[in-house]
C-alpha cells in the first residue's frame, strides 16, 4: 500500500494530508482496494477512481451485497485522518455543483438495509432475483450477444462496400450513424455485466 502524501481540495483551501492515495469509502468503514480491483466480477474499471464513497453505488450495483461485503473484509484499513474526496466528479463536470459543494455532506444518506422489504431497492432486487426472472434475462442476454454478432458482421460487410464499391453518403451516414450508436450502445452494456463475459472473452 503506497502511502504518499496527498494534496486535496478543502473549501476552496488546499490541505494536505498523509493518507494512502488508494482508498475507498463504503459505510463509513475504509478500504484499500487496489489489490481487489484486477480482482472484481464487475471489471476494475469502477474501482479507478479512488477517494470516493462508493456505498450507493455498492449497495445498488449488487446482487447481495451483504455477501460481497464480506470479501471486502480482508481489505478494510484504519486510518483514522482518511476521509473521501469533496468532489466525487471529474474535473470536468465539476461545473454542474455549486462552488461550495462538498460530497461528503450534501450527497443523501440513503437507507439500505438489506433486511427491510419496504425499501424499493430490495423490492427491485428480490423481484430482478426471482428464479423465472433470471430465466428470462439469460435467454434475452442470449438473444442481446447474437444480434450483436449479426450486427457486428453488417457493420464490417458495410464498410467494406463503401471503401470499395462507395455508397452514397445519404445511405452512409445515417447508417454508420445507426450501426457504430447501436454497437457503442452494446459494448457499454457488456461493461456492465459479469466479467468475463462476451466482449471481454472474444
Ligand atoms: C464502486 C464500488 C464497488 C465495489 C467496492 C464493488 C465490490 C464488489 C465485490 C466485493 C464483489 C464480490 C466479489 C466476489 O464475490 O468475489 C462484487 C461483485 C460484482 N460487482 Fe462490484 N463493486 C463495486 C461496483 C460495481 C459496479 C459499478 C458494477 C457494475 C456496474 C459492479 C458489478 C459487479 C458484478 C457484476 C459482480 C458479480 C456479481 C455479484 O456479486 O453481484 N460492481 N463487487
Amino acid at each position: 500500500m503506497a502511502t504518499t502524501s496527498d494534496t486535496a481540495e478543502m473549501n476552496g483551501k488546499a490541505e494536505v494530508s498523509s493518507m494512502p492515495k488508494n482508498l475507498w469509502f463504503i459505510d463509513g468503514e475504509t478500504y484499500d482496494l487496489t489489490e481487489f480491483m484486477p480482482k472484481h466480477p464487475g471489471g476494475a474499471q469502477y474501482l479507478v477512481f479512488p477517494g470516493n464513497d462508493v456505498s450507493i453505488t455498492f449497495w445498488s450495483y449488487h446482487k447481495d451485497p451483504e455477501r460481497n461485503k464480506k470479501v471486502l473484509d480482508k481489505y478494510k484499513v484504519n486510518i483514522p485522518d482518511a476521509r473521501p474526496n469533496r468532489w466525487h466528479l471529474p474535473d470536468s463536470a465539476k461545473f454542474l455543483l455549486p462552488e461550495d459543494f462538498d460530497a461528503r455532506g450534501d450527497i443523501k444518506i440513503y437507507n439500505f438495509d438489506p433486511k427491510n422489504k419496504d425499501l424499493v431497492l430490495n423490492d427491485c432486487r428480490s423481484r430482478i432475483l426471482n428464479p423465472d426472472v433470471q430465466k428470462n434475462l439469460r435467454r434475452l442476454d442470449k438473444m442481446f450477444d447474437q444480434h450483436v454478432m449479426y450486427m457486428r458482421w453488417v457493420y464490417l460487410a458495410f464498410v467494406v462496400a463503401w471503401l470499395v464499391f462507395g455508397i452514397p453518403w445519404y445511405i452512409s451516414t445515417p447508417a454508420f450513424a445507426v450501426l457504430r450508436t447501436a454497437l457503442g450502445g452494446a459494448g457499454h452494456y457488456f461493461t456492465h455485466r459479469t466479467q468475463p463475459n462476451f466482449a471481454s472473452s472474444t
